[in-house]
């Protein structure tokens, strides 16, 4: 008889075992988007008891497992490495303010994952994620492709359920990104945003109301604001970040190609260089694919301007 084992290669490597990177993991199991996951952190304690807990409910789920070690060997040959490790944002703190630790952090665990996982694809998690997504691109030297961030496919959610509850639709049928940093000077595409069909600006005239102006403005702050105010009442984001990780994970594993916006390198693209940030961008096997290009207005390519450069400044200030 053949003797059942695991599949040597992992599929994904979380490295972080914290809130957010134990909940990738157990969604990832939850949702069947990979058969085997291997976390990673320096914390054999936090790291077991994740692990631990995790497996127990293995029985409730597609097929599946889960191991952990607090050596990166784990890492070994993995398709995609998720890479969530970092300092945690404490309450009144942005991203930004994370961005010399987790730097520096990325300083040493780059180099080492790379040479254990050469081929996966990275998605990076870690917060300032645009600053440290640019970092991680020069520390390891990897192709653009290969290497990026979970960017803003959290905030578009974040704003697809804000505009779903607001006119009573189903969430999926909301169409609409968030684009520029993952953090405060990101900004709704509202001019290409649309609801079934109807571009969200008519929404207002044709529907009575509902989407005007100030409600705009609402829901854009809501969405700007929204872990704030999740890690002032219990310390931090977990459960939807780790969902936006899975979808980017499977459309990376199973070549899905969702446009998603993901932190990337741009290259010319809206007028803008050198600098990682979020646009729309096709994900599948071998990773970032192609960026869109979305048409936006003046004042939106603006606000793009205006992201970029706050990002920048921040990898300036950090030095890498
Ligand atoms: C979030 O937006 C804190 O970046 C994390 O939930």
């Amino acid at each position: 008889m053949t003797e059942l084992h695991a599949p040597a290669r992992p599929d994904v490597a979380v490295v972080g075992a914290g809130s957010v990177g134990a909940t990738i993991a157990y969604a990832a199991l939850v949702r069947g988007s990979v058969r085997r996951v291997v976390l990673h952190d320096i914390d054999s304690a936090k790291l077991e008891a994740e692990v631990l807990d995790i497996s127990h409910g293995l029985s409730f789920t597609p097929m599946g497992s889960v191991e952990g070690s607090d050596d990166v060997e784990i890492c070994r040959g993995a398709r995609v490495v998720v890479v969530t490790a970092g300092a945690k944002q404490k309450p009144g703190q942005s991203r930004m303010d994370l961005a010399a630790s987790t730097v520096g952090l990325m300083r040493s665990i780059m180099p080492r994952l790379v040479e254990v996982a050469p081929d996966a694809t990275y998605v990076m998690v870690t917060n300032p994620v645009d600053v440290v997504t640019t970092a991680a691109l020069r520390l390891t030297g990897l192709p653009p492709q290969q290497l990026f961030g979970s960017g803003t496919v959290l905030d578009s959610s974040r704003l697809r359920h804000a505009v779903a509850s607001r006119i009573g639709v189903a969430v999926q049928n909301v169409h609409a990104y968030v684009v520029g940093e993952h953090g405060d000077t990101e900004f709704p595409l509202w001019s290409s945003a649309s609801v079934g069909g109807v571009p969200l600006r008519e929404w207002s005239r044709t529907h009575g109301g509902a989407l005007d102006g100030q409600a705009l403005a609402e829901i854009t702050d809501d969405v700007v604001h929204a872990a704030y105010r999740i890690i002032a009442g219990k310390g931090a984001t977990n459960y939807a970040v780790a969902l936006a990780c899975c979808q980017i994970v499977e459309s990376v594993l199973r070549d899905e190609r969702r446009v998603l916006p993901v932190s990337t390198l741009l290259d010319g693209d809206y007028g803008l260089r050198d600098v990682c940030l979020s646009v729309p961008t096709v994900v599948g096997a071998g990773g970032a694919l192609e960026r869109l290009v979305v048409p936006m207005s003046a004042d939106e390519l603006e606000l793009l301007h205006r992201s970029a450069h706050s990002i920048r400044t921040a990898v300036q200030q950090v030095g890498v």
